[in-house]
């Protein structure tokens, strides 16, 4: 009698490329939502029963009601994401489930994009293509459309991990000051090597011509950015936020523009997501939104993929993941 071991069972909660479907598919027994949108609430927890793995994205989330309609056979939550914040590590922790998520390979990607945010605002390229499309351009302007130097500016950088030292690297380039705040690297030394300080929020908030966002979303840093510290920011101050969109307080932000508190913002995540097209947000000129897409390069999201999958097989295996959020489970339960 020939016996035949069943493959794992997975879910992957989105379309992937074929090819590397096709790679998930000689080893798993792979249920995929072949749609570019997340499931729906009762579908992810329908689909999830039973299985050994699930690969996900960050507009999937994953809290204890998923794990537990998974059952007790989940080996592996594979986020196909550097940021975690979908998932309630806590509870995946406790029941022993390794979480893999995707750093290093799309810092550059996310860097380039802040730093293209960072431009777009400053010289308002938005601005000016709506300017030209609509029929305003009719001469050269001395006071046409005037934005702020980036060169020899201040970059206030707030989280110097890795996506934040990428800005800084590229600033450097444009001359400029580099301050950073992070409590986590006080002594940092790439901050050395390339002469930017560390400072205290406050100092950074003050002083900086240009506030980047790279912190994670996490209870301490939900709103960090809020009406207060809009209020310490100079009125000639850009913010630009490629990290988390709960980093910022949108309503404060706002009022913030409206009233002229800071200069400008430029977007690539808010909260929700997608942001409502009603939000007043929308109808200032001041600001640059793009879609969530500071990682959307092709090589960077094959990458991304192809690193969520491995972790996804090694998981199944039982071996360790290449990259884990909390490595703690193979203490507790190795
Ligand atoms: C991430 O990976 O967390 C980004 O937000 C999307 O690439």
């Amino acid at each position: 009698m020939i016996m035949t071991t069943a493959k794992p069972r997975v879910f992957i909660t989105r379309l992937i490329p074929d090819e590397k479907l096709a790679i998930a598919s000689q080893f798993c027994e792979v249920d995929l939502w072949a749609q570019d949108e997340p499931p729906p609430r009762e579908t992810l927890l329908e689909r999830v029963r039973g299985i050994d793995g699930l690969f996900s994205l960050l507009t999937d989330k994953i809290d204890r009601e998923v794990m537990e309609a998974a059952g007790p056979g989940l080996k592996v939550i594979s986020n196909c994401a550097v940021g975690f914040d979908n998932i309630d590590v806590t509870e995946a922790t406790r029941r022993g489930i390794p979480v893999g998520n995707t750093p290093g390979v799309l810092t550059d990607t996310t860097a380039d994009f802040a730093f293209a945010l960072l431009m777009a605002a400053a010289r308002r390229v938005v601005e000016a293509d709506g300017f030209v499309r609509r029929g305003w351009w009719k001469t050269w302007g001395l006071t046409q459309l005037l934005g702020q130097d980036i060169a020899g500016a201040t970059l206030g950088i707030l989280g110097f991990g890795r996506i934040g030292k990428g800005v800084a690297q590229r600033a450097l380039g444009f001359r400029m000051h580099i301050l950073y705040y992070d409590p986590l690297c006080q002594d940092d030394p790439y901050a050395a090597q390339i002469g930017a300080h560390c400072v205290d929020l406050d100092t950074l908030l003050r002083e900086a011509d240009f506030i980047s966002l790279h912190v994670p979303l996490y209870k301490d840093t939900y709103h960090l950015i809020d009406e207060a510290a809009l209020r310490k920011m100079k009125p000639t101050a850009i913010l630009v936020n490629t990290a988390r969109g709960g980093v910022v307080d949108l309503e404060a932000l706002y009022q913030a523009l409206k009233e002229g508190v800071i200069a400008g913002a430029a977007l690539d995540v808010s909260e929700p997501e997608p942001i409502p097209l009603e939000h007043p947000l929308l109808t200032l000129e001041n600001v640059v939104i793009a879609p969530h897409i500071a990682s959307a390069s092709v090589a960077t999201r094959y990458r991304m993929i192809q690193i969520a999958l491995d972790n996804l097989m090694l998981g199944l295996n039982g071996e360790q993941l290449k990259y884990c959020v909390n490595p703690q489970v193979y203490e507790e339960f190795g």
